[in-house]
């Protein structure tokens, strides 16, 4: 399952091109970043790609294409995304993050997303499949058949979850659906032959971390909880920016990547300290 690719994107603007790239030549046109304020009373800042999108899924409104990639500014700093208490405490929380997205409003789902999002990740990133865990809801045998045939994962490196996990909605309310994730395991070798990567996933394990969320949006949470079937199938996929910059270099912190540095150098000669002492 391993690939390499000869020049991987390295750098932030390589890796923010090249996401972008990729999917804008398979037909998604690159909607710039939305305000960080949405037009919508559920939610009190953008938490995810998608939110700028929410009409589209819902069916309230007709999206002027069928298909987005995008580069969304995101805070995660209340409400049911919340990442305020992770932040400092962990390396890989952020309250101000990117997330890069592709989207399918009513047109691609689930048959194209996931070997886009496998190609996408070890033949343009370069990461070796050998350390890639994909989770699927427990419900969704599609999924499921779908890495292990379409996409050649072994049945051994796919877990099904339940909703906890693998069910994805933005809010207390509105679309969502089941999800399916890419976990990338850092570990050394030695760390790697100790423990077995299935059982650190999705359980705060420092180097075996969540790169990429793809949902399946297909249904309308409803106030009294209820989920009612949206009229079209979507796809709304996130993956976090600063997650991936640390993860194709192999940093064990999303701090000690190019992204941070600018900022970590400035702090250093403001304050004639050293970052990391
Ligand atoms: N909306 C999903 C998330 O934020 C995928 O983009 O994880």
């Amino acid at each position: 399952m391993a690939t390499s690719p000869t020049h991987p994107p390295r750098s932030a603007n390589e890796l923010r091109s090249a996401f972008s790239g990729f999917f804008a030549s398979r037909g998604h046109t690159a909607v710039p970043s939305a305000s960080l304020i949405p037009h919508d009373p559920t939610l009190m800042f953008t938490v995810a790609g998608m939110v700028p999108f929410k009409p589209y899924f819902m069916g309230d409104e007709v999206a002027p294409y069928q298909r987005a990639v995008t580069v969304q500014k995101c805070v995660r700093a209340g409400g049911k995304h919340n990442d305020l208490d992770e932040v400092g405490r962990t390396k890989r929380h952020l309250v101000f993050f990117e997330m890069l997205g592709n989207f399918s409003f009513g047109d691609y789902f689930k048959s194209d997303a996931i070997p886009w999002s496998w190609e996408l990740v070890t033949e343009v990133f370069g990461f070796d499949g050998d350390r890639l865990w994909i989770t699927v809801h427990e419900s969704d045998d599609e999924a499921e058949a779908m890495w292990h045939e379409q996409v050649g994962v072994p049945m051994e490196r796919i877990q099904r979850l339940g909703d906890k996990d693998n069910f994805w909605q933005a809010g207390d309310t509105g679309p969502c659906g089941p999800c399916s994730e890419i976990h990338v395991d850092l570990r050394g070798p030695a760390e790697r032959a100790a423990v077995d990567g299935a059982t650190l996933v999705n359980n705060d394990d420092p180097q075996v971390i969540e790169i990429w969320n793809l949902v399946f949006m297909q249904f309308e949470r409803k106030a009294n909880g209820s989920l009612v079937t949206l009229p079209a199938q979507h796809v709304d996929t996130g993956m976090g920016f600063e997650r991936l910059a640390r993860a194709v270099v192999g940093a064990s912190s999303n701090y000690d990547t190019e992204v941070f540095k600018p900022y970590l150098r400035k702090l250093e000669a403001l304050s004639g300290l050293t970052y990391g002492e």
